[in-house]
């Protein structure tokens, strides 16, 4: 299917010439696929530096497998991925139980190097590979009265330890209002680096919305229902307070407990700056007209 987002951006024009040279051969060389074209509003935060895998892999956030950032690493390798489906029902025209690679066939896989902001104030630049939700919702036929795309993750309680221990209320869950679902740069992700996705980040698909808090990201997407309602998720319902339905990134909005205002970049280094984080984590010129109107302190 077509691109429907476009960047009028692309390294030669925030990168000097040898170092965008350098990353061509980089990218080509990592990923195989090539010079990753869709950097964002790179030049708002100088050029993004992507993550080395091994950081991408080995710092995160999978409740499942337990809640400390090496848990998932450690535990995710029980995760059960093939046979995979994703059931999709709701408002849609085709509802049905999909094997993963029915409801992917014919749409594009596209390379998206995005800024990766976490709600708890730490960053990466992450180059995915996936396709737009767009395209798999238009496949499935989304219905006139649909008004939000509500997720869910796998439960595999036997191979889950953060299951076991209740961490978190299983299963995880998420949503997005649709235009944000059907917006060019909302992507489910299979892979990192033109690698599969390692079951750690949420194998074999998983959301990627890169304006909004890492949470919003729901891993190992096992359903994709269409609604009429605002669904819940996850850690809205845990903590109503501190995590809103929108979460998008803002650095005016402070978390209760913490400042937004600035971000510490995983892999500068334990004395590296902290870094400015940036209005819709720098893809205001992309999204802002969602939310045209609307009080972004209420709507959190
Ligand atoms: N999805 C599920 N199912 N379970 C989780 O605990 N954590 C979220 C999000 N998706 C989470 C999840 C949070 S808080 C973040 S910051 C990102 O995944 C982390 O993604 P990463 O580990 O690939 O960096």
């Amino acid at each position: 299917m077509a691109h429907r987002w476009t960047n009028d951006l692309t390294y030669t024009d925030v990168t000097p010439k040898a170092a965008y040279l350098n990353r061509r051969q980089i990218l080509a060389g990592t990923v195989g696929l090539g010079a990753i074209g869709l950097a964002g509003a790179a030049s708002a935060q100088g050029e993004l530096e992507p993550n080395t895998l091994e950081e991408i892999t080995s710092y995160n956030n999978f409740y499942e497998f337990g809640t400390g950032k090496g848990d998932p690493a450690k535990n995710a390798g029980a995760l059960v991925t093939s046979p995979w489906s994703i059931k999709v029902d709701g408002l849609v025209d085709n509802p049905g139980e999909y094997a993963l690679a029915d409801l992917l066939d014919g749409l594009t896989v596209e390379d998206r190097l995005y800024r990766f902001r976490c709600v708890e104030a730490w960053s990466m630049v992450i180059p995915w590979n996936g396709i737009e939700l767009a395209d798999i919702l238009n496949k499935v036929g989304v219905q006139s009265g649909a008004k939000y795309v509500a997720f869910e993750t796998v439960v595999q309680p036997e191979n889950m330890i953060g299951v076991q221990r209740r961490v978190l209320d299983f299963p995880y869950v998420e949503g997005l209002r649709l235009d944000e679902a059907m917006h060019p740069l909302t992507i489910l992700a299979t892979g990192i680096y033109g690698e599969p996705i390692a079951n750690q980040n949420g194998a074999p698909i998983r959301l990627v919305v890169p304006w909004k808090y890492g949470f919003k990201s729901i891993k190992s997407i096992v359903r994709i229902t269409l609604t009429d309602e605002e669904p819940p998720i996850s850690w809205n319902k845990a903590n109503p307070r501190e995590y809103g339905f929108y979460s998008n990134v803002n650095p005016n909005v402070d978390h209760p407990r913490w400042s937004q205002a600035s971000e510490r970049k995983i892999g500068g280094g334990l004395f590296a700056d902290r870094q400015d984080t940036l209005m819709f984590n720098g893809y205001e010129k992309e999204v802002a007209s969602l939310y045209e109107g609307m009080d972004l302190r209420e709507f959190f």
